[in-house]
């Protein structure tokens, strides 16, 4: 038996709930569609299911502006819906996460309104308040994320307030001890519920400098670029709240926190795993979320990664999600390098996260102006097209609207659909879907991919990724081929009489002792 926790044996699988199912007919995907859907991820092989924020909320930021932590967003359903949902997932043994943004609030949430609406309010120290310069000017030179000034004027208590996103999402005072105390009410009244743990949103943001000094400034493209992030993000502070979200997490059998810190320094982004492994269970790594494709630079990227971890930590790997650009279309919309990508991200030492959709190749959305919703795309569109082209209804039939919905959906359905959709992909054993299911339930039967050991080969081809998994019981070679053309490999000795226990129906991998090649795009799993 492999007494691994579920969130280092199992494969979690992000929902954007906006897009999942709709059964209210409004448009927007809701909770019962995706109760509707757990039979699904269950045929997928799906361990874990993280849920984008399902709070009320005003959605300037599509509810990562929370105005009650305490309660489910009538657009998504009730609380009842969710408890049923986590009765059934459960049911299913598959674990639910709530994602909490926890830097900030929403600016309607009663919190903030008490708050702006006297320095003498109880809780006029719960957000991040601070006089003007002179001439009206904001405390500091500091920037939001979402482009201008992260600061903004309240004419009611004559000072500014600190937004490191949207002015719709204040930041909160993690140094005010209520603060702290009332986020880790709200994650306790979540595990008292029975959800498995929570991917923790933009945990580097959490403490600020407490003198507010200006970054100091440095070339960059964009005006946020331009300075050094020192005082804004990243205290050394917030490693100690990491170290107490830990420990309550802790008090409960295998209940976990995912981190969010979208750092391209890998070192810092690992330290928020604790300096003694007693900081968050798992951490996002954005490096090797936008490596370019190709085999070295994923290698170079898992390799930092490891090293930085060391064994003793848990790393975890995704290519998509809903910030970022899909990598069905980041890597050319290609499905010889789609399973190439899944094959990685599903035999790596740690947790893969899928993003909904990308099991059967959902491509990034091409959003028509008139219909940009993301505050990011409305601000820079030629610019930055935002967030919504990830975004899209899940393709689930070639029926309209893809079957997500029978009424207009808040976003466009991909164009593709009557082409690209799950219906289609089951009735083809080929397909992408088969192919990640397959794989999946490889990765669900594997000791050596669950918990085995991960050592790189130099098989002296550039084009080719190659890596052992190791396990006391069973010992795996993954080779994948990175390029379009068809690769020649030989294998190292110990795994000459290797079978080949995973691929691609389709390819036709031509093996002769130790010496094999690889298909365009191929891929294999070998066992010793
Ligand atoms: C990261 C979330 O993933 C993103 O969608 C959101 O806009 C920002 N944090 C602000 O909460």
């Amino acid at each position: 038996m492999n007494q691994q926790p579920w969130w280092q044996k199992g494969v979690i699988y992000q929902i954007y709930p906006r897009s999942f199912l709709d059964t209210t007919h409004n448009g927007i995907g809701d909770l019962k569609g995706i109760i509707r859907k757990l039979d699904y991820l269950k045929t997928l092989g799906i361990g874990g299911v993280w849920l984008c924020p399902i709070f009320p909320s005003p959605m300037y930021d599509f509810g990562y502006d929370t105005s009650d932590y305490y309660d489910i967003e009538p657009l998504f359903g009730s609380m009842e819906t969710f408890e049923e949902l986590l009765l059934k997932a459960r049911e299913k043994k598959i674990r639910i996460l709530l994602d909490l943004a926890l830097n900030h609030s929403s600016h309607l949430h009663p919190w903030f309104v008490e708050s702006s609406s006297s320095r003498n309010d109880p809780k006029a120290d719960w957000y991040i308040w601070a006089d003007p310069r002179p001439l009206k000017r904001p405390p500091n030179n500091w920037k939001s994320v979402f482009g201008g000034p992260a600061w903004t004027w309240s004419e009611q208590r004559k000072q500014f307030y600190l937004h490191s996103f949207l002015p719709e999402q204040p930041d909160l005072n993690w140094r005010n001890p209520e603060v702290k105390k009332q986020t880790f009410k709200i994650l306790h009244f979540w595990l008292e519920k029975g959800v498995d743990g929570f991917r923790l949103d933009v945990v580097d943001f959490y403490l600020k400098d407490e003198k507010l000094r200006s970054n100091p400034l440095r070339l960059g493209r964009r005006p946020y670029e331009m300075q050094k992030h020192i005082y804004d993000k990243n205290r050394p502070e917030n490693i100690e709240i990491m170290k107490e979200t830990r420990a309550l997490l802790d008090h409960y059998p295998e209940k976990m926190a995912l981190g969010e810190v979208a750092e391209r320094n890998t070192k810092i982004a690992a330290s928020y795993y604790g300096p003694e492994n007693n900081g968050l269970h798992l951490n996002f790594n954005f490096n090797f979320l936008e490596q370019p494709w190709k085999a070295a630079a994923f290698q170079k990227a898992i390799e930092e990664w490891e090293n930085l971890l060391g064994p003793e930590n848990w790393p975890v790997y995704t290519l998509s999600n809903h910030d970022v650009p899909r990598h069905f279309s980041r890597y050319g919309n290609c499905l010889g390098r789609a399973r190439v990508a899944a094959t990685l991200l599903l035999t790596l030492r740690g947790t893969p996260v899928l993003y909904y959709g990308e099991e059967i190749g959902m491509p990034q959305g091409k959003i028509p102006r008139s219909r940009i919703l993301d505050p990011v795309g409305k601000r820079y569109w030629p610019f930055h097209p935002g967030r919504d082209g990830s975004r899209t209804p899940i393709q689930w039939t070639g029926d309209r609207n893809s079957g997500f919905t029978p009424s207009n959906p808040w976003l466009p359905v991909n164009h593709d659909y009557k082409r690209v959709n799950l219906a289609a992909q089951k009735k083809d054993p080929n397909s992408l879907f088969h192919f990640y299911r397959g794989l999946i339930n490889f990765r669900n039967n594997s000791m050596a991919l669950q918990r085995g050991e991960i050592q790189f080969l130099d098989l002296k081809n550039p084009q080719i990724l190659a890596f052992k998994r190791q396990d006391p019981v069973e010992s795996l070679l993954i080779i994948l081929n990175f390029s379009s053309r068809k690769q020649p490999v030989v294998l190292p000795s110990e795994f000459s009489g290797a079978k080949l226990v995973f691929s691609w129906k389709k390819d036709n991998i031509e093996m002769q002792k130790n010496q094999l090649k690889l298909p365009p795009s191929g891929l294999g799993i070998f066992r010793e």
